[in-house]
């Protein structure tokens, strides 16, 4: 995303499923070495981890509606990224730019107890605890994420529809859009400190969008709860939109009238826009959009418009010029 000249680094022995890796190593070394090093010209970092992460033995407080199998897939029949390439490939710079240093960075941040105040343009604010919203009509969705960086995964999520959440708040007439807004503490997040970023990392929706049934909070990945690199406690998902979209370790969320600016508007306004659909005819300024590289996978995959969510969520933005409103 934003910084302009770093090398995307790939260790396929930590993103590929295990029974495949081996058979798949000798060449596929070949292929990283050859073609897969060089982000387009761009982007952040690095993926793979040094230092598996641990993952939280505490019983999830989420009963999902079907438990996660390993060789499960989505609605299109894609596999479901394995864990360790999920929790080991990361962005979130408030700890550091480089994915692959997430997982030791995050380890040991401390996410409960956790509130999150939700308020502005509603007739009924409320801070919740974050073990209240994880009674919030508990479900579990597998969706496909796609970065921006033309990277992407299939994720199982569990969580709650941001829907189920507005609706106790009831929101104003008034309100058009959903701010959002990650924790500011440097202390804890230490890539605060780089005040090159307008902290905090903001991210907003419109309301429609917000309120749609494919629009998550999620508190847990494959039935467990969500690792810190993951964006624990609680972090946004929506799935036709661009990775960035789904902020993390969120501690409040505001009803409001103007179309909020997010943190990438404000670093890259001429790069990151509000909407950030998906949508591979419509190239970053530095790349195109129109493949991906699925994590765990050799060959580039086409992206899809939305994300493969077209016909959910197409209606959405009947009428409006997709490339202007990128
Ligand atoms: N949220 C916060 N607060 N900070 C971040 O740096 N990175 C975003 C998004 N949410 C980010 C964030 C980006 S660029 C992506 S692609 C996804 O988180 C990555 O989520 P993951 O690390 O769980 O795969």
């Amino acid at each position: 995303m934003a910084p302009k000249k770093t090398i995307m680094k790939i260790y396929s022995s930590e993103i590929t499923p295990e029974q495949t890796y081996y058979a798949q190593s000798q060449s596929r070394r070949q292929f990283f070495k050859t073609a897969g090093l060089v982000a387009s010209g761009a982007l952040l970092s690095a993926c793979a981890p040094s230092t598996p992460s641990t993952v939280d033995p505490a019983p999830t407080a989420i009963k999902p509606e079907k438990p996660v199998t390993a060789g499960q897939t989505d609605e299109l029949g894609d596999a479901i990224t394995q864990y360790d390439a999920i929790s080991n490939y990361n962005n979130f710079y408030e700890f550091t730019t480089d994915k692959q240093g997430v997982a030791q960075m995050s380890a040991g941040f401390v996410s409960s107890p956790w509130k999150v105040q939700v308020g502005g343009l509603v007739n009924n604010p409320k801070t919740f605890d974050i073990d209240d919203l994880r009674k919030i009509a508990p479900i579990e969705r597998i969706y496909r994420m796609r970065c921006v960086e033309a990277w992407s995964m299939v994720i199982p999520w569990s969580g709650f529809t941001l829907s189920n959440l507005l609706k106790q708040v009831d929101p104003k007439s008034e309100a058009k859009y959903v701010r959002f807004e990650t924790l500011l503490d440097s202390n804890r997040f230490p890539g605060q400190r780089d005040r090159s970023f307008p902290w905090p990392y903001t991210e907003g929706l419109r309301l429609d969008e917000a309120m749609h049934d494919l629009t998550l909070l999620a508190t847990g990945i494959y039935g467990k709860p969500l690792l810190p690199q993951n964006g624990a406690p609680i972090r946004l998902v929506v799935p036709w939109k661009y990775g960035f979209k789904s902020i993390k370790s969120i501690v409040k969320i505001d009803l409001v009238a103007e179309q909020p600016t997010s943190l990438w508007m404000k670093s890259g306004p001429s790069e990151y826009g509000f909407y950030s659909n998906v949508n591979p005819e419509v190239s970053h300024p530095r790349w195109s959009q129109s493949s991906e590289r699925r994590i765990g996978e050799m060959a580039r995959r086409r992206t899809l418009l939305f994300n493969g969510y077209a016909d959910q969520v197409a209606s959405l933005y009947a009428g409006m010029d997709l490339r202007k409103n990128y």
